[in-house]
């Protein structure tokens, strides 16, 4: 089962980095200048300090100190006892000395100041609800000297700062937040359209094809799919005409075995009362005469059904096809004349020698020629040409026909297929047989009552 989307994997990191830099980079800078504008302060205070000692202001006026300085004086006794505060507002508990000396950490302070150390002492306290940093002086005899230093504007501006730098955050972060969910959502769509056109394939609807229009690597791979799905369905096309084409032959056989024999004792009698006439009127001759030509009809499909069924093993001769045209236009002439079909030959001398069963390419070629004479009832121009193209022959046969309607196309190779009266529609589907047999193909396009072109491929070098 599927966790988490891509989407939500890629929107997820995002966050997470930019919350940390949004949030933790801040907070270090502002706990970064606090620091450094502490030591500043302390530095500047310490001077101030050396100011009130060295101009004696010590041991005078406090409350001019705190007027010059905007800072609070407290002096405190050996004893810890409050002796002097400008401070004013300290609570109950403040009052208390001994609370206070501990608030102030006067122990620690006289303790810092018996070991005669020299390096300035501050601490951090809360006097009357507000902060102070304090600097201590210690004043003989064994007296402390206090400079509170308020705090409350440079607390109040830190707290100013570090909300400021919070909105940023969450604002930076909504505005990452919608942007890497966009650039997923660019990204993830068109996987979502293939994962669709996928599963509409699987269940068997290969003309799917995924319209996706980028030119990225997912644009690739859906035109890959596309590929596959069209190469798919031509497979398909073709194992399903094959299996027609195999059961049509199995029938076909059948079929012709069953006709065959009984139609040629037909044939037979019916010739056998035709050579008696004294024994016939006139009316019964032709009677007869009309059974004889519907026999030979008949024994036409069945040679054709004999011929589709039959499992072909070729003659290949290398050989030129120029002769093999010839030949049969040779036996066709006078039924083009008779039918006014007029025919321009134009084979190239070009053409290279290949290896074909010419039997078969001449049953083919008549095929084709037939079908072409049948499209031109009343006259027209037959011309058949031949070239050289990709390594393969091509004899194109081209008729001034009727043409053939756009919904029947796709049905042409199919056996049995016919738009005639008299036909059997066995025709292309035996010349589309034969051509791949050679390794070769079929091509046709027509153009309704303008005419037909078929074009016939063998290849050069044949593969059969
Ligand atoms: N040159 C052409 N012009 C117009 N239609 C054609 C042409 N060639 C083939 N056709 C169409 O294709 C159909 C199938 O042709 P095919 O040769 O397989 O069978 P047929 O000609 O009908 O029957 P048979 O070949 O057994 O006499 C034809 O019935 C006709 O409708
Ligand atoms: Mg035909």
């Amino acid at each position: 089962m599927r966790r988490y989307s891509i989407q939500t994997k890629i929107v997820l990191p995002f966050l997470l980095l930019f919350a940390c830099v949004t949030i933790f980079v801040p907070l270090l800078t502002v706990e970064l200048f606090a620091w450094k504008y502490s030591e500043q302060f302390t530095r500047e205070t310490q001077g101030w300090l050396n100011t009130i000692v060295e101009t004696g202001f010590i041991r005078e006026d406090s409350d001019k100190v705190k007027k010059a300085y905007s800072v609070e004086i407290m002096i405190f006794g050996s004893d810890y006892t409050l002796n002097h505060s400008t401070l004013i507002g300290l609570s109950d508990a403040e009052q208390d000395w001994e609370n206070l000396a501990k608030k102030m950490r006067l122990s620690e302070v006289k303790k810092h100041f018996q070991k005669a150390d020299e390096t300035p002492m501050t601490h951090d306290v809360t006097l009357a609800g507000k902060p102070y940093k304090v600097f201590y002086l210690s004043l003989p005899p064994e007296r402390f000297y206090c400079l509170l230093r308020p705090m409350e504007k440079i607390a109040e501006a830190k707290r100013t700062l570090t909300w400021y730098m919070l909105g940023i955050a969450v604002l930076v972060m909504a505005l990452i937040a919608f942007i890497s969910y966009r650039i997923g959502k660019n990204l993830t769509n068109p996987i979502k359209v293939l994962v669709d056109s996928t599963a509409r394939v699987a269940t068997g609807d290969l003309d799917e094809q995924c319209e996706i229009k980028t030119h990225d690597e997912i644009g690739e791979l859906a035109a890959a799919f596309n590929q596959m799905t069209r190469d798919l369905k031509e497979f398909r096309d073709q194992l399903i005409q094959a299996e027609r084409l195999a059961t049509a032959g199995k029938m076909a056989a059948s079929f012709a075995h069953e006709i065959r024999n009984p139609l040629s004792s037909m044939r037979m009698l019916a010739q056998m009362l035709m050579q008696k006439p004294e024994m016939l009127g006139e009316k019964h001759q032709r009677s007869i005469r009309y059974i004889l030509e519907e026999i030979e009809r008949i024994d036409t499909i069945v040679k054709g059904l004999m011929e589709f069924a039959r499992p072909s093993s070729l003659d290949l001769k290398q050989q030129p096809i120029a002769p093999v045209l010839q030949a049969v236009l040779a036996l066709m002439e006078a039924n083009l004349a008779h039918h006014k079909i007029q025919l321009v030959l134009n084979l190239s001398r070009e053409t290279p020698e290949i290896q074909f069963d010419s039997d078969k390419l001449k049953q083919v070629f008549m095929n084709v020629v037939l079908n072409a004479m049948e499209a031109m009832p009343q006259g027209g121009v037959l011309q058949v040409s031949t070239f050289t193209e990709n390594n393969s022959v091509c004899i194109k046969v081209e008729d001034t026909g009727v043409g053939i309607p756009g919904a029947d196309v796709e049905h042409l190779f199919e056996p049995f297929f016919t738009r005639k009266t008299r036909g059997t529609g066995l025709g292309l589907a035996n010349v589309k047989r034969i051509l791949e047999e050679h390794g070769g193909d079929v091509e046709i396009e027509s153009a309704l009552g303008e005419g037909t072109e078929v074009l016939l491929w063998l290849p050069v070098a044949a593969s059969a």
